[in-house]
């Protein structure tokens, strides 16, 4: 039985006025629903874990450097995220991907930095829209996973959320159908290469224009065991209804 997981992203959103939001999310919740994860930009981290220490909230960063420490100016590593406290980072986003041109290795080295630091990483993978178009979603999300999920994968050192780019912001969503054949893709191909066992155990969230008006049919999928939410997580009045929406799946 794989644990459900609403994970929000606040990308770059939110200054310390905006930790009201996660007590507020925090009061909604109960010891019934799904775990939560809120991803605050780094400036909050320290910040937000202490704020949501005893409650059922957990924290997550949305990337970090492959490497422990040095000379890389800006750049945050997993162990100074999981010295803030925070459980999760957030690797391979689209938007670095595209933004910050990093590939399926780059991702694969962040990922194992994750694990180095003893976090979870949640992995994104999706195809773009010229890809959905030229029918190569499949194999898009095929290369993507042997690119950027190294081995020694497990149910608990790794999330995948698979994030349609063209969905991403633009509140466009794929059909449920389109949702099943790529959920249940990915479920196969990490069976296949990780075996039955941990294959299985690996959550796999949906990601990209979810709402609380859209979020209950998207959870009816057998293999959609969360979401990664965006825009609708950044105030507690949108993030809880799609987590109750989650636990009631
Ligand atoms: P969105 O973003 O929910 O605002 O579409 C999802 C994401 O980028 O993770």
């Amino acid at each position: 039985m794989r644990r459900k997981l609403a994970a929000g992203n606040w990308k770059m959103n939110g200054t310390a006025s905006a930790l009201s939001e996660l007590a507020e999310l925090a009061r909604q919740l109960g010891p019934d629903d799904a775990e939560t994860v809120i991803c605050p930009p780094f400036t909050l981290l320290f910040a937000a874990c202490e704020k949501m220490r005893g409650t059922a909230v957990a924290i997550g960063a949305q990337d970090c450097h492959a490497a422990p420490s040095g000379a890389y100016t800006g750049d945050i590593s997993a162990e100074m995220i999981a010295d803030t406290g925070a459980s999760y980072v957030i690797v391979g986003h689209s938007e670095r991907r595209d933004a910050h041109a990093e590939t399926d290795s780059d991702v694969a080295d962040k990922t194992r930095a994750v694990w180095r630091a003893e976090l979870t990483a949640i992995l994104c993978i999706g195809e773009s829209g010229a890809d959905r178009e030229a029918d190569r979603t499949l194999p898009i999300i095929q290369e993507q996973l042997t690119g950027s999920v190294p081995d020694g994968a497990t149910g608990t050192n790794l999330v995948i959320a698979y994030e349609p780019v063209w969905a991403i912001g633009t509140g466009k969503v794929p059909t449920l159908s389109q949702i099943v054949e790529a959920h249940d893709f990915i479920r196969a191909q990490l069976i296949s290469r990780f075996g039955k066992t941990e294959g299985d155990a690996i959550r796999l969230l949906y990601g990209g224009s979810v709402k609380p008006g859209n979020a209950a049919e998207i959870f009816t999928a057998e293999n959609v065991d969360g979401a990664l939410v965006g825009g609708a997580s950044l105030k507690a009045a949108d993030f809880a209804p799609i987590i109750k929406a989650l636990s009631q799946a």
